[in-house]
């Protein structure tokens, strides 16, 4: 009798441990398979961007629903896709793993590493599309996000929670402006996010190797779709980034997003479009590219202290042809944001780099979140640019001019030897203002341009040197007083008297070795 008793309590908790409950699938097939779209039927209840799993390992995510079908457009890489399979709904949306645990890491949209560091143990994910801020969440842009270029930090700056849109010719620096903005957050609390969409492999790899180098790589994530990815995960890379960024952003911190490019994204998004048989419009593009881009940057905004104060300060490249702005994304992305950094080849191949255009880049809030020096600085800084430009072109027919005119050229050009500036190397708010002040005071007017460089070296090293505490005043206050400016003008003026006695001798040694 004991023995029964003891084998019933056994089997009982055996019985216990066995899971017997169903699991409940809404599945359908494929109809048809080609070029990354499957068409599935059967799935009556899928959403539009719902996730469809196909077989074992295929994912894709549904963007063209009719009555009958569903369009899904394939998200893996790799998997054996073939019409007759089975088509589950998975009643998600597409998501993307958010948190500290992302920091520092290479993803692809969907979250999954490609650094090869191992699986991230995010605790939270949230979906990659996801309404923007409304407008009561919101507060005026007001806070300075600097990007250690000082063309762009004096003549076009920036403040957090503005869309800035980077925009020229192939190989004009694009990529080298987004990137040196997120190099010089490593003097900063903003976290940073690179979207490459597109891109060749290597292309993105030096990328990450920049900012592993000179940067803070453990507040950055790069989000990968490259160019031989899927083009749905290629289509997917700005969202889930901007996801990513959100995550910081609402939890009152800051967030710079760069995405490179948005026109690549809109290529792909019309070849998705034309997979998917939607009606093309004007140059191809289906008649919502402009709506997939502007509520990809409404999402970037400066939030209000009852919202938590954060930040998301988006920095969308675009790619123009022959330098038409007025080509159909072009115009569309510039209506978007709210200013462009223009580059011009011809700068470029000039080597004036970085090759921003001053007279046709604008932006349009960051003004008032200049640190106040700069802004002082920067309103004689523009004025006296614009003019030698103007007259630079005169110069060109080879015209002989009065002194005045001569000074005005000979300043034009030093202002430009300050403001052109090697990559990978984002001047800090003090070093900026130190040689804007030296070039205003007319210290450099005797130096010859080619040799601005190295002075602007010597400098630098003065201001980590002996000037630090005046360095670290400018840092922090942003502001420059009479005491400071003279102890700026002084060191320039030794650095000068250093840089002229060797220059002295070497004219000597010059001479002494033509006599010879
Ligand atoms: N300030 C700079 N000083 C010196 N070289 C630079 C500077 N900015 C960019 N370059 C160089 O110019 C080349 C083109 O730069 P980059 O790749 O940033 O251009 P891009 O416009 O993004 O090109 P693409 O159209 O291929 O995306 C690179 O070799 C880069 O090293
Ligand atoms: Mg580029």
């Amino acid at each position: 009798m004991i023995e029964v008793s003891k084998w019933l309590a056994e089997a009982r908790t055996e019985l216990d441990k066995l899971d017997v409950s169903g699991s409940f699938e809404r599945v359908g097939v494929v109809d048809h398979y080609g070029d990354g779209i499957a068409t599935v039927s059967g799935l009556s209840e899928i959403r539009l961007n719902g996730l469809v799993r196909i077989g074992d390992e295929g994912l894709a995510i549904a963007l063209s629903l009719s009555k009958d079908v569903a369009r899904c457009v394939v998200l893996s890489s790799g998997a054996e896709l073939a019409a007759g399979m089975k088509a589950v709904n998975t009643g998600a949306v597409a998501r993307v793993p958010v948190g500290e645990e992302l920091l520092g890491r290479v993803i692809d949209p969907l979250g999954r590493p490609l650094d090869g560091d191992g699986p991230i143990p995010a605790k939270r994910s949230d979906p990659v599309e996801r309404p923007a801020p409304a407008i009561i969440d919101r507060d005026f842009v007001s806070e300075p996000l600097t990007t250690g270029l000082t063309v762009v930090d004096a003549m076009i700056p920036l403040g957090r929670g503005q869309r800035q849109l980077i925009i020229g010719d192939r190989k004009t620096g694009k990529t080298a402006i987004g990137i040196d903005a997120i190099l010089n957050q490593r003097r900063s609390d903003v976290v940073s996010i690179y979207a490459a969409i597109g891109q060749k492999g290597s292309t993105v790899a030096r990328a990450i190797d920049t900012i592993k180098k000179h940067g803070a790589p453990d507040r950055c994530i790069v989000v990968v779709g490259e160019a031989d990815a899927p083009p749905g995960l290629q289509w997917l890379a700005p969202y889930a980034a901007c996801t990513l960024a959100e995550y910081f952003r609402d939890r009152g911190r800051h967030a710079l997003l760069v995405i490179d490019d948005l026109t690549k994204h809109a290529a792909v998004y019309r070849e998705l479009s034309l997979l998917l048989r939607r009606p093309p419009g004007r140059e191809a593009y289906p008649g919502d590219i402009f709506y997939i881009h502007s509520r990809l940057l409404e999402r970037a905004a400066k939030l209000s202290s009852a919202a938590g104060g954060g930040s998301l300060t988006a920095l969308p490249i675009a790619e123009t042809q022959a330098g038409n702005l007025s080509a159909y994304i072009p115009t569309n992305l510039i209506s978007i944001t709210d200013g462009q950094i223009y580059l011009e080849p011809k700068l470029f191949y000039e080597g004036h780099k970085p090759a921003v255009n001053v007279g046709l880049s604008v932006s349009r809030v960051g003004a008032k979140a200049q640190p106040p020096v700069l802004k002082d600085l920067a309103r004689n800084l523009r004025l006296a640019y614009a003019q030698f430009l103007e007259l630079e072109v005169f110069m060109r027919f080879g015209a002989t001019v009065d002194e005045r005119t001569r000074k005005t050229i000979e300043r034009g050009r030093r202002i430009r030897a300050v403001l052109s500036q090697p990559e990978k190397a984002p001047l800090s708010l003090a070093e900026q203002v130190a040689l804007l002040v030296a070039v205003e005071s007319g210290a450099f007017d005797e130096v010859p341009v080619a040799e601005v460089p190295e002075i602007e070296a010597k400098l630098a090293a003065a201001l980590d040197g002996d000037m630090a505490a005046v360095a670290d005043r400018i840092d922090r206050t942003g502001t420059l007083d009479d005491k400071d400016r003279a102890a700026i003008l002084d060191c320039v003026t030794r650095v000068l008297a250093q840089s002229g006695a060797t220059a002295a001798a070497k004219g000597a040694e010059d001479g002494a070795t033509r006599q010879a």
